[in-house]
């Protein structure tokens, strides 16, 4: 009886320690996404259109994207560059999970309704096999498109396009393709279609 109420006090101590620790991660992590809100907005839902939302985000793509930032000649930031720089690999890691786990508000936006229907045909078509579920999905660890500022959606396809941000083959691919097929307005469509999602 005794040793087991030892045990038993044991396990409740370790029990605690652990909780413990995992608090003291959960306040880090939100201290630190604190230091991203004047621009990502709490807890990464951004209200300026040039900034991305970043709550659901994949901890892999989020993981990649700053480390991307931060490698000399990596992905093209007007600012991001300089912020990744400031951050370690423990910190983002924390911060990765903090984002992952909120959820993405698609605040309202003008769109095209017009474009924005023809966007979704296109994106079924042509972005759907990587961005998947209409483009909602963070599983394909490529970023959320449903609901994210099209002013940002803009920006970052020039990118893609300019060869500022290295863009996966495969989409390269499709991308080309659909401007082939359907020319250069096929692109403002989708991107209509993703700032038209609730
Ligand atoms: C001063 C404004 C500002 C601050 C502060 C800021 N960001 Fe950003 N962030 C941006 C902008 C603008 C972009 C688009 C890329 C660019 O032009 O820099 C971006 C892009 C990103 C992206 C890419 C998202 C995607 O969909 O690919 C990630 C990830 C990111 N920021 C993470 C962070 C984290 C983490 C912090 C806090 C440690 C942070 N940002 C702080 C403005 C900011
Ligand atoms: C073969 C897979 C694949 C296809 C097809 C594809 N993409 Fe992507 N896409 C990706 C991956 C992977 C990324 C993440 C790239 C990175 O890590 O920088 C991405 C990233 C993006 C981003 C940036 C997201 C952000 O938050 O910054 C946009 C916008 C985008 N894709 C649009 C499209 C559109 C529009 C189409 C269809 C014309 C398309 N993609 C087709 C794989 C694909």
């Amino acid at each position: 009886m005794k040793v087991n109420k030892k045990l038993l006090t044991l396990l409740i101590i370790g029990g605690m320690s652990v909780s413990a620790n995992s608090m003291a991660e959960t306040t880090t992590a939100q201290a630190l996404a604190n230091t991203c809100a004047g621009c990502h907005g709490t807890d990464g839902s951004s209200n300026g259109p040039a900034t991305p939302s970043l709550a659901g985000i994949s901890v892999d793509y989020f993981k990649d994207a700053m480390a991307d930032y931060k490698a000399k000649d990596g992905r093209y930031s007007t600012i991001m560059s300089r912020i990744a720089k400031g951050y370690s690999e423990e910190e983002i890691a924390l911060m990765a999970d903090y984002f992952s786990k909120q959820t993405f508000v698609r605040k309202e936006q003008q769109f095209d309704p017009k474009l924005a229907k023809q966007g979704g045909k296109l994106h079924r078509k042509y972005c759907e096999k990587c961005h998947e579920d209409g483009g909602r999905s963070s599983e394909d660890d490529a970023g959320i498109l449903a609901g994210q500022w099209m002013d940002y959606l803009h920006y970052t396809m020039d990118d893609f396009k300019n060869g500022r941000r290295d863009i996966p083959k495969k989409m390269k691919k499709k991308v080309s393709k659909l401007e082939k097929d359907k020319g250069p307005e096929a692109l403002e469509a989708l991107i209509n279609y993703y700032g038209s999602q609730k």
